[in-house]
């Protein structure tokens, strides 16, 4: 999990603060955990949007699918299989990708494989947002991205932060 706390609605907004109801139609969200900044992100989607949302656990999943909205495409699947999952169901490009695993605690490898899979399938222009807890990793999305802009968000347990990389 990475944590014991679900994030709160302040972490939330933030997370799903960047959406554009305009632009942003195919949305990816990693790491859902019970989907609670899932209904966040739905809310700010326009009405013909999609959601594809990738959560390794299962019985996370069963609690996410209680979320009733034809948007939504719950895949009960690790983010690093994204680009072939999306590929095999006709999408080559998303808009934004939205994710809070922990990547503090995944091996190094698959979270290069999982951040080098978003980089690829996000359009030029388009979002990738992350939360952690610590700045310091900060780093780490500066050299795949080549940039990142940092906002704190002290009303969450932990605090955190959201990170911002736009693909360029
Ligand atoms: C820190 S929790 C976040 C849950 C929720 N989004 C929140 O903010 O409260 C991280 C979630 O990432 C999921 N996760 C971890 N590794 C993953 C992977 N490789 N692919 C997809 N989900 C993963 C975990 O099962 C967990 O539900």
């Amino acid at each position: 999990m990475g944590t014991v706390i679900r994030s709160s609605p302040s972490m939330c907004r933030k997370m799903s603060h960047f959406i554009d109801s305009q632009d942003d139609l195919i949305i990816v969200e990693l790491g859902a955990g019970d989907g609670v900044i899932t209904s966040f992100i739905l809310e700010k989607m326009s009405p013909d949007a999609k959601l594809y949302v990738f959560e390794i656990n299962t019985e996370l999943c069963a609690v996410i699918s209680k979320i009733k909205d034809p948007r939504m495409i719950l895949v009960n699947d690790s983010a690093e299989h994204m680009e072939s999952y999306l590929l095999k169901h006709g999408i080559t490009q998303v808009d934004m990708i939205i994710s809070a695993i922990p990547f503090l605690v995944l091996p190094d490898e698959l979270t290069k494989d999982i951040l080098m899979a978003g980089k690829k399938m996000l359009k030029t222009g388009g979002n990738f947002i992350q939360m952690h807890y610590v700045s310091s990793i900060k780093k780490m999305y500066k050299n795949i991205f080549g940039n990142v802009h940092t906002y704190f968000v002290p009303v969450n347990i932990p605090p955190g932060y959201v990170f911002r990389c736009v693909k360029e």
